[in-house]
């Protein structure tokens, strides 16, 4: 038997996190931080990047800030031969990185469609290619791609970002069986509507209607969703692979 301590632990883990600025992808940095890993997270600037750096500082985590445009290949391949170089390559792949650009199907501009594919979707795949090396080397790895109830669910307005993000499960599942002689898991974890800034330009009017709908009357935390990319993560997950988990108290139930 082994104490829930050492099942939670990411002590010898290292973790990239995608998008780890703010909202979201920073509450997953943070949560597997301070559970003992090493942490990469990224943002799309400089200044981004090194106030990542000084807030696990701040915070005792070890690892940085580093620059990144998860939908270029350039980029992923920099982060790849700059992960391998200082940290020895990731155990721990979290693509979180993602973006909304809402518009009706008949009005939706060829920009909006491509860049919300290539930032959620194709992102996956190239990082996923670029660090799944390392992991099976090691045999040990952990990919967790942050998803959205809109990809199940579907949304008025976001075909773009549904269809992006419903690609990451099927994406998922092939993978996991891919990898999965090899010690290398692969989930998604779908959260519903979560306090951040994606959700912050809702009214608040909204806000309250939604929270009306949701069986546990609230949006989400990060750590809502931080809690459970912990759990995947560790070995308290080790035996869950191909799976996507919702965390949208009830809103949606697959
Ligand atoms: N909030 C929600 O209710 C909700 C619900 C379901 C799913 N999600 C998903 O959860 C993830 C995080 O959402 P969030 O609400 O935390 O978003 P957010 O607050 O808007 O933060 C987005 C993050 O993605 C980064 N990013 C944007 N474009 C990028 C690119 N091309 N390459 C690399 N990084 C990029 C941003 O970096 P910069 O700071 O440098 O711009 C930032 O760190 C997204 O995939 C989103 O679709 C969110």
């Amino acid at each position: 038997m082994t104490a829930a301590n050492e099942l939670l632990s990411l002590a010898g883990e290292t973790v990239l996190v995608t998008g780890a600025s703010r909202g979201i992808g920073a509450g997953i940095a943070h949560a597997l931080g301070v559970a003992g890993a090493t942490v990469v997270g990224t943002a799309t600037t400089e200044a981004g990047a090194a106030a990542i750096t000084e807030r696990f500082r701040q915070v005792g985590i070890r690892g940085r800030g580093l620059v990144l445009d998860a939908s270029s290949a350039a980029s992923v391949g920099n982060a790849q031969k700059d992960i391998d170089s200082r940290e020895g390559g990731v155990t721990v792949l979290v693509n979180n990185a993602g973006i909304t650009r809402d518009n009706l199907l008949l009005r939706m501009k060829d920009e909006e469609w491509d860049s919300v594919i290539a930032t959620n979707l194709s992102s996956v795949f190239l990082t996923s290619k670029a660090f799944v090396r390392g992991m099976l080397k090691q045999r040990h790895g952990r990919i967790i791609n942050i998803s959205s109830v809109i990809g199940a669910m579907g949304n008025a307005g976001q075909a773009n970002y549904a269809a992006a993000k419903a690609g990451m499960v099927g994406f998922s599942k092939s993978l996991a069986r891919e990898v999965g002689s090899r010690g290398i898991t692969v989930n998604v974890v779908a959260p519903g509507f979560i306090q951040t800034d994606m959700t912050s330009s809702m009214p608040e009017e909204q806000r309250a209607r939604l929270a009306a709908q949701i069986p546990l009357q609230r949006l989400g935390s990060v750590d809502d969703v931080a809690g459970v990319v912990l759990f995947l993560a560790s070995r308290a997950g080790a035996y869950v692979t191909g799976e996507t988990i919702h965390v949208n108290g009830g809103l949606f139930m697959v």
